[in-house]
């Protein structure tokens, strides 16, 4: 197994500062990376609070949170990541976009280091193909928010190898998470199984089955869900949530993964949920 102790980040949105705080908390020198330097500092100073409220609730101590901060190292550019063990991808949920970062990575990722992708739903063999070492290549899928979701989903590519598949399966051991293996197909497990019922919860509002409120409340109270299926569809993002669907819709050609047209008209206005000031609930 390849001996982790230095991780990339890549991308400071919602999931990669969640990635990049359990790294460094983990124990892992952990370098953050995003093209946007606005959107760095906005992560930076999220981990910071989420640190610091940890702290005031007794989840960790005044030291522990110290040293994961002093773990943690800003870059602005992709270089700064070259000497890292294995670096997580965790860009905005596109081919395009995400194929160009695995490019790069091969590019100026020192040889023999391991490559993952955050990816919701885009094939992990297909990103592989984008580098030089798809032996080296798997799928990480983190859930919202990192710190607290227990799970990592697996996803091993045609091409990788039961060497990498093993190093980042204890990478998520060490990160205190819980790996769970699953095949690469579209939406792999996780997704493949809640998308088609969030999607199916905006069907059944614009269907005029029950309101906003109304379809929450009948999930959380009636299947024991933390969050209704709508107000879970805004904390993830409709874009998101979209984006996924059309990867299930086109990968297995089925008409039961049609993203229903609500979910598209609010994407198509800028409604993409809590992360924009307003979804199906106003934030
Ligand atoms: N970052 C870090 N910690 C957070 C957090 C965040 N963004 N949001 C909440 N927390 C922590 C809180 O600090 C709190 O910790 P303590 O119990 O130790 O104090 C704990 O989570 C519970 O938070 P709250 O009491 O404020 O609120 P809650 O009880 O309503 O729980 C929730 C919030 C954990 C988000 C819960 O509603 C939940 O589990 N929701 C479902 C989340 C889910 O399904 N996530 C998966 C989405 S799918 C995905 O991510 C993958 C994909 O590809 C789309």
């Amino acid at each position: 197994m390849r001996v982790v102790s230095k991780i990339g980040v890549i991308g400071a949105g919602q999931m990669g500062r969640g990635i990049a705080q359990v790294a460094s908390q983990s124990g892992f020198e952990t370098h953050l990376f995003d093209s946007s330097s606005e959107s760095l500092e906005r992560g930076a100073a999220f981990i910071k609070k989420q640190l610091a409220r940890g702290v005031s609730k007794g989840k960790w101590t005044e030291e522990a949170s110290q040293k994961a901060q002093e773990s943690l190292q800003l870059e602005t550019s992709l270089e700064g990541l070259s000497d890292c063990d294995l670096v997580i991808e965790a860009a905005t949920e596109r081919k395009d976009v995400k194929f160009k970062i695995f490019q790069e990575c091969d590019r100026i990722i020192k040889e023999g280091a391991l490559l993952a992708s955050n990816t919701s739903s885009i094939s992990i063999t297909e990103i592989a193909s984008q580098t030089k070492r798809p032996s080296k290549v798997a799928g990480m899928h983190f859930m919202n928010p990192v710190p607290v979701m227990k799970l990592v989903e697996g996803i091993k590519g045609l091409e990788t190898s039961n060497e990498t598949f093993d190093s980042v399966a204890s990478v998520a051991k060490a990160m205190g998470k819980i790996f769970v293996k699953a095949n690469d197909v579209p939406g792999f497990a996780v997704n493949r199984i809640l998308m088609p019922m969030i999607n199916e919860a905006v069907y059944a509002l614009y269907e005029g089955v029950a309101s906003v409120e109304d379809i929450d409340s009948a999930m959380k109270l009636g299947t024991n869900q933390p969050m209704g299926p709508l107000e879970l569809a805004d904390f993830i993002g409709l874009d998101t949530c979209l984006a996924i669907m059309g990867v299930l819709h086109e990968g297995l050609g089925d008409t039961k993964y049609r993203p229903c047209p609500l979910l598209k008209k609010y994407v198509l206005a800028g409604r993409f949920g809590k992360k924009s000031g307003r979804g199906f609930y106003e934030y």
